[in-house]
């Protein structure tokens, strides 16, 4: 596996294997990887010749008052990780690399970017296309992998690929989750342990729904409530939105039907989570 820091040497480098007719996808990530990062890897491995794995804590997502600076690092541990899943190249660049001064253009899928994480997070989607946009401009993959745990950013992403015509085909894959229920994340890192130990209730509390929605009950009003009220037994537990959702365009729905997810954010503490689940499938 080659630890690639410069965007010049990473494009000649993809262009032997591109001429040598290899599929290339990409896992973009901003490292601390966890087995939902590495499941990504797998993913793309299935689907492409060459993995790329791009590692690069991305400093325009991230708002003047959140964890730009705490968040979790550590690049020894996850090129061991990466390389032993079988990632054949990690680009890990620096700001100046990817951000040149003055860096004056952003790429902004309006209306999706506005909603649900985007109210309490107003530039963060902005920062997330413009870096996408500028990594499948620098790799050019085949295919890139996205996780479901951020069901927004793969709403948009994909949205954003369809308006700018980016050759790329966009995967998104299953959440992986910790035994108990909670999604991974690299901030769960964060969570003192008895917050920890309460956080699964986000993932109870959205199985309760999802057995509520089986069971017929399609009024989304009644599944928030209940799913608010199960979270609110965490004395831990703060809730910013429990939103029910059409899955193309993040509106909210009235009554429950194929499409529909499940979002919300709830902080533990200083800690802010998200998670989601799919009511009804799509294509059901
Ligand atoms: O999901 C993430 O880790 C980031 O938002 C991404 C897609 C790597 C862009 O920085």
């Amino acid at each position: 596996m080659k630890v690639i820091r410069k965007i010049s040497e990473l494009r000649s480098e993809l262009t032997i294997h591109r001429k040598a007719g290899s599929r290339v996808g990409l896992v973009p990530t901003m490292g601390y990887f966890h087995e939902g990062h590495l499941s990504l890897m797998d993913v793309a491995r299935k689907d492409s010749d060459i993995v790329v794995v791009s590692l690069f804590v991305n400093p325009t997502q991230f708002g003047p008052n959140e964890d730009l600076v705490k968040y979790p690092r550590d690049f020894e541990r996850d090129e061991r990780l990466a390389k032993e899943r079988g990632a054949d190249i990690i680009f890990y660049p620096d700001s100046r690399e990817m951000y040149p001064d003055p860096f004056l253009t952003y790429v902004i899928t309006e209306k999706l970017s506005g909603v649900l994480c985007g109210e309490s997070r107003p530039i963060h989607f902005r920062g997330v296309t413009t870096i996408v946009a500028k990594l499948f401009n620098i790799i050019q993959p085949d295919v890139a992998v996205f996780g479901r745990k951020d069901a927004q950013q793969a709403i948009i992403i994909k949205k954003m690929v369809a308006d700018l015509n980016f050759p790329v085909e966009i995967i998104v894959a299953p959440i992986i989750r910790e035994a108990d229920g909670l999604a991974m994340s690299s901030r769960n890192t964060y969570l003192s342990s008895e917050e920890r130990k309460q956080a699964p209730i986000i993932y109870r509390a959205l199985q309760k729904a999802t057995e509520m929605v089986q069971r017929g009950e399609l009024n989304a009003g009644c599944v928030e409530r209940s799913i608010r009220q199960q979270i609110e037994t965490a004395p831990l537990a703060r809730i910013e939105y429990i939103e029910i959702v059409n899955e193309k365009n993040l509106e909210p729905v009235k009554t429950i039907d194929p499409g529909t997810f499940v979002a919300v954010a709830v902080w533990f503490g200083k800690t802010r989570l998200i998670d989601n689940v799919v009511l009804i499938d799509l294509d059901r």
